[in-house]
């Protein structure tokens, strides 16, 4: 199997939802929540997605050969590949019943095992969805991160001991949930939380949290307060708010307060090597990729994740050589541009 098998597998699949598009930026699709696409208008995601092909790579080749790393060693773990597939929900809904969210993650958590990295996974109205994927993730070495809804803190706490339970080296939170009817509708409300709530939650366990959906700089510095060890700078995929600015645009002023003192993920239209090179430039520590992960798991289960990290990581290797980086720490803002 290559790559464009699996996209041509996955176009006949799940083509009702999502038309596999040559660029997965947000037109097709926009306003199809549930579906696979931004929020109302769907701005957000198209603007995710625009402003990172805005950021361009300075070509310099004028530096001493030799090999090139992409390693990186996150909350103990060492990766290929600065990048991990985002926590992907609700599949029979948003994409094809063909996979659910536990068939879904046994693709995510195996490939992304077998490429070197790790998968973020889900959490969901019934306890099985969150459950699942962990059983999955304890089964590969407690290779993925289980990314918990904000709950009320007394279900949060109980869902970190069975994370706790499974090896896990770290656990997320997709904070900005907050606002997601659905749930409320199944009888599982979620909350926004305040730096209080959110130290009870970090306090109650040795694992490092993650807090994802983070915008402002304001949001780090109480991520931070509240004892996160990491952000993710996401918007959800532009699903939860329709009118945000790009995740690219707000990255570099987060990085300016948190940098160092935290674990910078940022996701939101990055689609290739070359984007996760402009991510790194512009300060994050590692980038999560969401809507092309499932494409890949539909059309190729756990080979098409496979192959599809792969050649994001070979790109990213390329962007690397081309521009005279030979380690992750050589790729700065001297390294980019943005037009
Ligand atoms: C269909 C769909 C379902 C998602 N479900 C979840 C989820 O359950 N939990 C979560 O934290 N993020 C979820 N996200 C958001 C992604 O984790 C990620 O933030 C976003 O997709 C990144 O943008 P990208 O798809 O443009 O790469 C979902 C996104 C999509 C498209």
């Amino acid at each position: 199997m290559d790559y464009q098998e699996v996209l041509n597998n996955a176009r006949k699949i799940i083509m009702d939802k999502c038309k596999v598009c040559p660029d997965c930026n947000g037109y097709a699709c926009r306003g199809q929540v549930p579906g696979v696409g931004g929020k109302g208008s769907g701005q957000a995601f198209v603007r995710n997605r625009e402003k990172v092909q805005q950021v361009k790579l300075h070509l310099d080749t004028l530096v001493d050969s030799g090999e090139i790393d992409t390693g990186i060693t996150l909350f103990g773990k060492k990766y290929k590949y600065p990048f991990f597939a985002a926590p992907i929900g609700a599949l029979e809904m948003n994409y094809h019943p063909s996979l659910n969210d536990l068939t879904y993650n046994e693709h995510i958590i195996a490939g992304c095992c077998d490429a070197g990295i790790c998968g973020f996974t889900g959490d969901g109205a019934k306890d099985e969805f969150y459950e699942g994927p962990l059983n999955i993730i304890s089964n590969n070495h407690g290779l993925g991160i289980p990314t918990i809804k904000p709950w009320d803190n007394k279900t949060i706490i109980s869902k970190v001991r069975k994370a706790e339970a499974s090896g896990v080296s770290a656990i997320a939170m997709d904070i900005d949930a907050a606002g997601l009817v659905l749930l409320a509708m199944a009888g599982k409300p979620v909350y926004t939380k305040s730096v209080d709530e959110l130290k009870e939650i970090t306090a109650s366990t040795k694992l490092p949290v993650i807090l994802k959906g983070i915008m402002t700089p304001q949001g780090a510095l109480k991520a931070l307060e509240a004892g996160a060890a990491g952000i993710v700078v996401s918007d959800h995929g532009g699903r939860v708010l329709d009118n945000t600015p790009a995740t690219i645009e707000v990255l570099p002023d987060i990085v300016k307060k948190v940098k160092d003192k935290m674990t910078i993920f940022v996701d939101g239209g990055f689609r290739s090597g070359d984007d996760v090179f402009k991510a790194l430039a512009l300060g994050a520590d590692a980038v999560l990729i969401g809507r092309p992960f499932a494409v890949a798991a539909y059309g190729g289960g756990k080979e098409g994740v496979r192959l599809y990290a792969d050649k994001i990581g070979n790109e990213l290797k390329e962007a690397m050589l081309m521009t005279g980086c030979h380690q992750l720490n050589d790729i700065d803002r001297n390294k980019v541009i943005t037009v």
